[in-house]
């Protein structure tokens, strides 16, 4: 069967078949109609290259940095929820094969693996991904466990204060471990293989709270448990208050307006990521490949601009180093791939990612992933909105 897979669509395919319903859904939607969700992936198909020919393409290079910090190619795995019920053990198994290819890993609060667990299977630094709790001693105690497991960067998510409704998770009866509903036993009667890995493993509910806080580990209902858990109050001056007692790289998330990145930029952020949460909180919103050329152009000269929503492939991660990313983040693109062969299956996400951004770099005429710019994009069959201002203009 993996012989047979060539590219992210096949990982999800298999992934579909493999993923009891409820993970499967959880990852692969958006909030309400899902508009914002589709327009991530069709604004980066909107988007054309120029086919360049007769240019040297030997010796060519994918290696950039992140956050000031070396990676392979300009790639992160992006911080998901419930990673580890896409497989079991999944967030320890994803963050190997980012470590084995050399690109940062980034483990979501909201993840079944805790912090102290990856640390002690990777033995190497990975980005912690920071909710902010109503419970101030509670998001104090998780900054201080990132720090003590030496993660190198801290991500602090800023768009998922309030859940966005997602319909299916609410049809499915989401929860961890899944509620034994008729419909639900059923279901996890045809996944064998993720069955035989759960019984296998003891992490089954939320790594980093199980233990932790009183009575918070099992979640009956996404959005009541974030209702009740996340803060609804976080502002700026809470990201000041962040910054000051984590000490290290910060990486502000969910920045979709450029009036917010000038605002993250007066708080003393210097990275940011250009996100709409995978269009899975403000459904209506742009994408986040539309929303990156503004950004860059209202702060990407001081501000190290990154972004997630919509990268399914090696082009796509080009397309947006070419509007001004310095990377990208994958979200489903790794899910897939562990939902259908655990840590083979990110491993072959991220080879085919990589085949594809080596190949497209080199028929675009180039041989260096860091001297991509918007030379390569066919400015006049691409969306107006490539061009920073183009609207105004008229
Ligand atoms: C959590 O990050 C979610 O989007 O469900």
């Amino acid at each position: 069967m993996a012989s047979t897979i060539t590219n992210v669509e096949d990982l999800r395919r298999l992934a579909e078949r493999r993923v009891p319903r409820m993970f499967y859904d959880y990852a692969d939607s958006g909030s309400w109609t899902e508009g914002t969700y589709r327009s991530n992936t069709d604004d980066f198909a909107s988007i054309k290259l120029r086919q360049r020919v007769a240019v040297d393409m030997t010796d060519r290079t994918l290696a950039s940095t992140m956050a000031g910090q070396p990676v392979a190619m300009p790639l992160a795995l992006a911080p998901t929820g419930l990673t580890g019920m896409q497989h079991a053990d999944g967030e320890i198994l994803a963050a190997r094969a980012a470590k084995q290819a050399g690109v940062p890993f980034t483990l979501s609060t909201m993840s079944i693996c805790s912090i102290e667990d990856v640390a002690a299977d990777i033995q190497s630094p990975f980005w912690f991904q920071l909710y902010v709790m109503r419970d101030r001693v509670f998001a104090n105690k998780l900054i201080d466990r990132a720090k003590a497991a030496g993660c190198s960067a801290l991500v602090l998510t800023l768009d998922l204060q309030i859940l966005g409704q997602r319909n299916k998770d609410i049809k499915n009866g989401l929860s961890t471990p899944p509620k034994p509903t008729l419909s639900n036993l059923l279901n996890l009667a045809t996944k064998p293989r993720w069955c035989w890995g759960m019984l296998n493993t003891k992490r089954r509910h939320f790594g980093n709270i199980h233990g932790h806080v009183e009575g918070v580990a099992d979640m009956s209902s996404l959005s009541s448990w974030t209702a009740n858990q996340f803060d609804p109050k976080l502002d700026w001056d809470d990201v000041r208050r962040i910054q000051d007692r984590w000490g290290g790289k910060l990486i502000l998330k969910g920045i979709l307006d450029p009036e917010d990145a000038v605002k993250a930029e007066r708080a003393g952020v210097d990275t940011l990521i250009v996100s709409n949460h995978g269009g899975r909180q403000l459904d209506g919103a742009r994408s986040s490949i539309s929303a990156l050329p503004e950004i860059v152009d209202a702060v990407g000269s001081r501000v190290e601009v990154l972004m997630d929503g919509g990268v399914r492939s090696g082009q796509d991660v080009l397309k947006a180093l070419a509007l001004g990313a310095r990377g990208v983040f994958i979200g489903r693109a790794f899910l897939y791939g562990l939902g259908a062969l655990g840590e083979r299956g990110v491993t072959l996400s991220l080879d085919i990612i990589r085949r594809e951004l080596d190949t497209t770099l080199a028929l675009c005429g180039l041989r260096d992933i860091r001297d991509v710019s918007r030379n390569i994009l066919d400015l006049r069959m691409s969306p107006s909105w490539i061009t920073p201002g183009a609207n105004a203009a008229v």
